[in-house]
């Protein structure tokens, strides 16, 4: 049965067993949202008139005194009679581009560091997205999801860049790294997520990346050198060991178009790369003000809140920084 979830003076019909962020986004109706899987709760909301059924919300997440006084998790509630939530706050309001299904072929799989791959996916029909945003992959012959963050900018529409992360006996990488070929069909649904690029700012960029945590931040960084080729951009990708470094070529390239972009590796296991250390650590180096700047960070939850600490000690506004966690797979 569908129960109608009202937000504000928005209304959305949500079909039997559909989460409520999944009934708004399908909608095209904006709501806070990261991972989609009940961890970061970043989608809770107040719920002020009727009921839901909480499903796998995990208590780490939304714990029983929060359910108690009205809470939920919107990636993972559905409603259980006609229900009303608290709107997002004003300056929470984002770019909403409708949810949906997809049907992709993979045209490339490549190996391009130790246990990490680009997958190139060609749709069937056009995504619309903004740079940075995630999509989610149906394993095949199952009903595992995965998250994947974009590394292509939404002038390409059709053709999707994945880097993917080899997590030993993961059913995902058993996949990606074992059975895939190119011509596979696969289901996609997107676009995901609140780790979008800031198109109406206009002065310098610092971006901080963590392993494949480089994704979205290329897909970024390519988009806005598209809007502004001589905006100043520090991209610093961190990695633990030289054999981690990829896609190094791609953005020496960029250098050389584009003057104001510094492209950084930081190996913080061994000897090698542009810096030795961690890229919080040659951040702060290499800045000494960043009042000015809008800050990007993507990476592991430990990566994205030293990196939030190096940018506010180099007094970066806190509304400037957006940040991407990897969340472990459900
Ligand atoms: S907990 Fe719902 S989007 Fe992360």
């Amino acid at each position: 049965m569908s129960y109608t979830v009202t937000t504000g003076t928005t209304s959305v019909d949500c079909g039997p067993e559909q989460p409520i962020l999944d009934a708004f986004l399908r909608s095209g109706v904006w709501m806070p949202n990261s991972c989609n899987q009940g961890t970061c709760g970043t989608c809770r909301v107040k719920v002020h008139s009727g009921s839901v059924d909480h499903r796998n919300s995990p208590e780490g997440t939304l714990s029983q005194a929060e359910r108690s006084d009205g809470y939920a998790l919107a990636c993972q509630a559905t409603p259980c009679s006609d229900t009303s939530i608290d709107p997002p706050a004003a300056d929470e309001v984002a770019t909403t581009h409708a949810l949906r299904d997809f049907v992709a072929t993979v045209s490339e799989v490549r190996d391009i560091a130790d246990d990490t791959r680009r997958v190139l996916l060609t749709l069937d029909e056009p995504l619309t997205f903004s740079a940075g945003q995630y999509v989610e992959v149906t394993v095949p012959g199952g009903s595992a999801k995965r998250q994947y963050s974009l590394a292509n900018p939404p002038t390409e529409p059709k053709l999707l860049e994945l880097h993917v992360r080899r997590q030993p006996g993961g059913v995902a990488s058993e996949w990606l790294f074992g059975t895939v070929e190119v011509g596979d069909r696969i289901d996609i649904t997107g676009p995901y997520g609140d780790f979008t690029f800031d198109e109406d700012s206009t002065g310098p960029m610092a971006l901080l990346g963590g392993g494949t945590g480089l994704a979205p931040l290329k897909g970024i960084i390519r988009h806005a050198l598209a809007l502004d080729p001589e905006r100043e951009i520090l991209l610093y990708h961190g990695i633990r060991t030289c054999a981690d470094v990829y896609d190094a070529d791609f953005f020496r390239e960029l250098e050389d178009k584009h003057p104001g972009l510094r492209y950084v590796t930081c190996v913080s296991r061994e000897n090698g790369g542009d810096r030795e250390g961690y890229v919080t650590d040659a951040f702060v180096k290499d800045v000494s003000s960043a009042k000015e700047f809008t800050g990007y960070i993507c990476g592991s939850e430990k990566f994205v809140e030293a990196a939030v600490k190096s940018f506010k000690r180099r007094r970066m506004s806190p509304r400037r920084i957006r940040r991407e966690k990897f969340t472990a797979a459900g």
